[in-house]
């Protein structure tokens, strides 16, 4: 019965913290800074022959190379880093 309860509590514990994570790792200039710079630059997203044509593209280039690294960003956080590349460089209508 203890330990029953104890998972119980864990669990509502886990929970609970998970929208505070989520929230505070979606500032996407921290996400990109720490994660997205080590292969290419943003010459990437501006030069003439550029891969991705709309927001949907960008989204699924960003999870790519999110999870090619292996990071696991939940799916706000792909969208938090997309919409700032998209702010800065790509300029798709939403
Ligand atoms: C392990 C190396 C690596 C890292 C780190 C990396 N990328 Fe990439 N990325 C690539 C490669 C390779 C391409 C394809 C470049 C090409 O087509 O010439 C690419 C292309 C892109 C493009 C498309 C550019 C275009 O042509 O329009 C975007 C957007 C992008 N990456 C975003 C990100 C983001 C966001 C991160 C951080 C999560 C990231 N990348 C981290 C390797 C990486």
């Amino acid at each position: 019965m203890h330990a029953f309860k104890t998972a119980m509590l864990t669990s509502a514990l886990v929970i609970a913290a998970a929208p505070l994570a989520a929230e505070e790792s979606a500032d996407a200039h921290t996400l990109y800074g720490a994660n997205c710079t080590s292969c290419h630059g943003t010459e990437v997203y501006t030069r003439e022959d550029r891969r991705v044509q709309s927001l949907d593209q960008l989204k699924a280039q960003v999870r790519m190379c999110e999870q090619n690294l292996g990071l696991k960003w939940f799916d706000d956080e792909v969208n938090a880093v997309a919409t700032l590349l998209n702010e800065e460089y790509y300029g798709f209508e939403q």
